[in-house]
């Protein structure tokens, strides 16, 4: 097992393409952490330069305490999982684990002693005699799992290696790989594009987009303290809701007053990223307004009279009130999701269409319901506004 540490790490593919940029990563022995980001944002390219199946442009990668930049793949004590298995076809499951140890000449009876163990921890052992083909995508995923873990790498990278299951077997799979890791305890690292993937895996996610490192901490404080609206937007599901308006002083409050956007032009983004528009935003009295808590009055002071971004999550809303200062927001219900022991509403604010609520079930609530819904201040975020704006209601 080692620690893995990328330091200043960059990647730049022929015809000058910045895949990678600055990433600064320290992984602990035995820790699992994720790479997770939309497509492009260059989380294979960081996996594959940790392999070494991409050279490094710029920084330094190191696994245990050496340097592997110019280190070949085969010695550098890691084992990869890829979305495709690519299993030999015309192997045995039990040769498809072998062959590895057999090419770096491993005496049989440890061959032998490596692959029964892998294949009870994995529960393919029935199938060990099998060739590929005559298995379920779920086994050959389990197969590809063991071919690594028989080599006692010390650490193991995933590359989407669930994506290619169907969405039941993917949550059974991702609690297997979890149990994995909590058993062997080898250094993971895993990419996805899938938030809930890297939420339930990581001890740690790594939020990546163009390139470029947003976040790394737990899941808990990622979601809970989204460093930027990106990161807001990106994890959690369904997404935070986002709401254009200014910020004023009444009284003795700053309260965040909902607006409109004029001359809204929406920023070219990659198909699975948040939808973002920028533009100048007007309050015409109609919207809500909502008081900013008052640890961040001091913080906020500089924002007065600005364009600000309102954050709040969808579980973060209320039928009844929340908190003593808690805020009611008028709205109208277009579209009632019910989702068994919660719902989901589709609902308009006095000027933004088309956000999502989730509260309990309450079956007197159809579309075109007008109601009042209640957030609990404490629970909201303040942004800057733009694609990356920077998270003005963190605790200091
Ligand atoms: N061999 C290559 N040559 C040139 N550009 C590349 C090459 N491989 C990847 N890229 C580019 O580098 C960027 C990062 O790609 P990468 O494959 O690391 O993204 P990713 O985060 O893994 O995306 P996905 O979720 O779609 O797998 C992309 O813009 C991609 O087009
Ligand atoms: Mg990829």
């Amino acid at each position: 097992m080692a620690q893995v540490i990328l330091e200043s790490v960059g990647k730049i593919y022929p015809g000058n393409v910045r895949a990678v940029e600055g990433v600064n990563v320290n992984i602990a022995n035995g820790e699992f952490i994720v790479l997770v980001g939309p497509s492009g944002c260059g989380k294979s390219t960081t996996l594959r330069m940790v392999a070494g199946l991409e050279e490094i442009t710029e920084g330094t990668i190191k696994i245990g305490e050496r340097v592997v930049n110019n280190v070949v793949p085969k010695d550098r004590d890691i084992a990869m999982v890829f979305q495709n298995y690519a299993l030999y076809p015309h192997m045995t499951v039990y040769k498809n684990m072998a062959f590895a140890l057999k090419l770096r000449r491993f005496p049989k009876a440890e061959i032998d002693k490596r692959v029964q163990e892998a294949a009870r921890i994995l529960d393919i052992t029935h199938l060990l005699e099998r060739k590929p083909k005559a298995l379920s995508g779920g086994q050959r995923q389990r197969v590809a799992v063991g071919r690594a873990i028989v080599r006692e790498p010390s650490c193991f990278l995933f590359d989407e290696p669930l994506s290619n299951l169907d969405a039941k077997l993917r949550v059974t799979t991702r609690a297997e790989l979890k149990r994995l890791h909590q058993r062997l305890k080898t250094t993971t690292i895993y990419v996805t594009h899938d938030q809930e993937e890297a939420m339930t895996l990581g001890d740690r996610i790594v939020v990546m987009k163009d390139g470029f490192i947003q976040q790394q901490d737990t899941p808990l404080k990622t979601y809970n303290h989204p460093v930027n609206r990106f990161v807001a937007s990106f994890i959690g599901m369904p997404p935070m809701n986002m709401f254009d308006g200014t910020l004023k002083r009444e009284g003795d409050r700053l309260i965040f007053e909902e607006g409109q956007l004029v001359n809204a032009q929406k920023v070219k983004q990659r198909a699975d990223e948040p939808e973002v528009y920028t533009g100048e935003v007007r309050t015409a009295g109609s919207g809500f307004k909502l008081p900013m808590r008052r640890e961040l009055e001091q913080r906020l002071a500089g924002y007065v009279g600005k364009h600000v971004v309102l954050g709040i999550r969808p579980e973060h809303f209320h039928l009844r009130p929340v908190a003593a200062d808690s805020v009611g927001i008028p709205v109208k219900v277009n579209v009632v999701e019910p989702l068994g022991n919660d719902m989901d509403l589709y609902i308009d604010t006095p000027l933004h269409p088309h956000k999502i609520v989730r509260i309990e079930a309450e079956p007197e609530l159809g579309s075109g319901s007008q109601l009042t819904l209640h957030v609990d201040p404490m629970r909201v975020h303040l942004f800057e506004p733009g694609v990356t704006g920077k998270n003005i209601s963190l605790p200091q």
